[in-house]
């Protein structure tokens, strides 16, 4: 067995004190998501050069495409360049959707300081209880938890509909106290991926749920909440993407205005992933078109990590307010 690790031994940090500042300021902390080295270097750039508190994430498949070795000194390797770079902006190892005490438990021992576990697909009770359990594991080692509500709308939801699938605001403050979860994930319209919306030609997808939003926020009053599904799915890069012979046809994501809107409130947490998987693949194809004969990876990749950098500092300053926070 390999030998245990914890997260405080790599200079990470966990996200109980991120979170309070970003409630208390207005602003949320950016979760982005990574599996390789390009992002994660482009991440603590983007995030140093804009002094922002920043939580890199990695799914169960990231993990195993990374190793999990790997992955702890890739995580260790970024505090060192971070503060090789003069900065002090605290970072989070967190594991995103969690889908058991197992896995939890194995990221806790090899140096996460954060992990969600989704027990959204479960009864209630199942939810609860698995949820505590991982809780009260995590705690002894001070390593934040967060769970979930609710489930993500589907592209093929009616996601405008009152769909049972929403975050259930009657449930929140029952699921907080007998978990003793850190912050809480909730469906308010949002999905994963590229196509978050159906919407046609000229319209405007629908608005998030901010009633339901509302209503958690006055039952559980400050209390971290979590947002999955936040990518912008951002129009030129799909246009790129599609112009370099991609297709990805009615790609559609979440809006800056109301990410803003989100980020204002005790929406503390932002997870973004398919935005930096456009941006990526994007100028990867463009880089190759416009330059055929081209071999060497560190150029198309060195393309790709460049903008990278762009798009975060810019969700960073203009869209969740953690830009300056760190
Ligand atoms: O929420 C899911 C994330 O976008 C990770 O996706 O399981 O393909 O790594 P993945
Ligand atoms: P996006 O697919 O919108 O980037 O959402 C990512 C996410 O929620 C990761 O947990
Ligand atoms: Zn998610």
């Amino acid at each position: 067995m390999t030998k245990r690790v914890y997260y405080q031994e790599l200079g990470l940090a966990n996200t109980r004190e991120m979170f309070q500042k970003a409630i208390n300021g207005g602003y949320a902390i950016p979760a982005y998501n990574f599996n390789n080295l390009e992002q994660l270097q482009a991440i603590v750039t983007a995030c140093v050069e804009t002094a922002s508190p920043v939580i890199v994430q990695v799914s169960k498949g990231a993990r195993s495409y990374a190793n999990e070795t790997m992955l702890r000194y890739m995580a260790m390797g970024a505090v060192k360049m971070a503060r090789e770079m003069g900065s002090q902006i605290p970072i989070a190892l967190h594991l995103d959707h969690g889908d058991s005490f197992e896995l939890c438990q194995a990221c806790i021992e090899s140096g996460f300081s954060s992990v969600m576990i989704d027990g959204s697909h479960l009864s209630y009770d199942d939810n609860v209880a698995l949820t505590r359990k991982v809780v009260e594991y995590a705690h002894d080692h001070d390593v934040t938890v967060e769970g979930e509500l609710g489930v993500l709308a589907g592209i093929e939801d009616e996601v405008q509909a009152d769909h049972s699938t929403y975050t259930k605001p009657e449930e929140v403050e029952d699921f907080v106290s007998r978990t003793g979860v850190d912050s809480l994930a909730i469906s308010i319209g949002t999905s994963h991926g590229a196509y978050k919306f159906k919407v046609g030609p000229g319209e405007e997808p629908p608005p998030l749920r901010f009633d339901i939003l509302h209503a958690i926020e006055q039952r559980i009053p400050g209390f971290p909440i979590v947002l999955h599904g936040s990518s912008s799915v951002v129009p030129e890069y799909v246009e790129l993407i599609n112009l370099y012979g991609g297709k990805m046809d009615g790609a559609v994501g979440v809006s800056e205005e109301q990410l803003r809107k989100a980020a204002a409130s005790s929406v503390c947490k932002v997870n973004i992933d398919s935005d930096g998987r456009l941006a990526v693949t994007a100028k990867v194809r463009e880089y190759l078109a416009q330059n055929p004969a081209e071999f060497d990876p560190r150029k198309y990749l060195g393309a790709a990590r460049s903008e990278l950098v762009r798009l975060i500092k810019h969700k960073n300053e203009m869209v969740l307010g953690s830009a300056g926070q760190a």
